[in-house]
């Protein structure tokens, strides 16, 4: 895939209909010759849009006026290559807990959740959160995920989490500004709903920090899904994290979480992660697939906004 195909599918699956000012910004880079040379200068997994165009947000850069965009990168462009160079997507998007609970409540409980690709943990307590399935509530917590469900019954119940524990090559602190400055730099620009909720969450991790480690999903988990306390259902999951990890990586991932007792969950795009016989994805954009231990259940939105169910 080119640099500019690699904007345009962003612009109009991801961004279409979700953030019209990242929409706009991701068609205009891809029409853009001198950024496309640039761009086209940092190694490909630093290409992606989400993360210059969030550098450039963290830096107080514009991303509402490409003609203004592109003045400042041709003009910043050695403190914006160092710094997406320093840096990973690191978007840690809690509405995914409405995506994950459908399937975590009905698992045997009591939960120990192991993510991997955490980031800062905060779709760690899917237990602590409120949700609305269009409009039926479950939990009273903060922040409240909306999430549209179609295909199979919201459920009834919230999980009942006893050990919660994460790995990341780069985990993030929600208590450190920093970090949470980046955080805030990944959401999109119009999205002032998920920015509130990363709020809440933060607070929710804050008072209750996750046991966060650094490491590789690969190398280090046989050693952390060990600490799991005998007596709780083991739950290794993830969501929007292999699109990172190299082909021969995500495969010797999958092996070794194949291999482990209790369950899976994994919430992914299905070029990175792909099944057998998956029916048609739903006509409104860009969508993960929701699988449980190798068997996939729903078509995802992005940001967990919706969810279709076929499992
Ligand atoms: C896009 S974020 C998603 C975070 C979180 N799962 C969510 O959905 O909100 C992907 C995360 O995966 C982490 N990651 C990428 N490759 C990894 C690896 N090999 N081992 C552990 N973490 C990894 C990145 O550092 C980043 O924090």
């Amino acid at each position: 895939m080119t640099i500019a195909s690699r904007y345009v599918e962003f612009g109009s699956r991801e961004a279409r209909g979700v953030s019209p000012a990242y929409e706009r910004l991701s068609l205009a880079v891809a029409r853009d010759d001198e950024l496309l040379d640039l761009i086209g200068t940092l190694p490909p997994a630093k290409q992606q849009p989400n993360l210059l165009f969030g550098v450039v947000r963290l830096l107080g850069g514009p991303v509402e006026d490409p003609g203004a965009f592109h003045d400042y990168v041709l003009e910043n462009w050695p403190v914006i290559a160092a710094e997406v160079a320093d840096r990973a997507t690191q978007t840690n998007e809690v509405g995914r807990c409405a995506l994950l609970l459908p399937v975590l409540a009905r698992l045997p409980q009591p939960l120990a959740l192991l993510e991997v690709g955490a980031s800062a943990g905060l779709c760690l307590y899917p237990d602590r959160y409120a949700y609305r399935y269009d409009d039926r509530p479950l939990g009273d917590g903060e922040p409240v995920l909306d999430c549209a469900l179609t295909g199979t019954e919201p459920p009834d119940r919230l999980p009942e989490v006893v050990w919660r524990a994460g790995l990341d090559l780069n985990p993030l602190d929600v208590t450190v500004p920093a970090d949470l400055a980046w955080l805030d730099a990944t959401i999109w620009p119009e999205h002032a709903h998920r920015r509130a909720r990363l709020r809440a969450a933060a607070a929710v991790a804050a008072a209750d920090p996750p046991l966060l480690l650094r490491g590789d999903l690969v190398d280090d988990l046989p050693a952390l899904a060990a600490r799991a306390p005998a007596g709780a259902t083991l739950v290794v999951l993830h969501t929007a994290v292999l699109y990172q990890v190299p082909a021969p990586r995500r495969a010797a991932f999958v092996e070794l979480v194949r291999g482990l007792p209790g369950h899976w969950i994994a919430n992914e795009a299905p070029e990175v992660l792909p099944y057998d016989g998956l029916p048609a994805e739903p006509g409104d954009g860009f969508h993960n697939v929701l699988a449980l231990d190798g068997r996939p259940l729903a078509w995802t939105r992005g940001h967990g906004q919706a969810m279709t169910w076929f499992g």
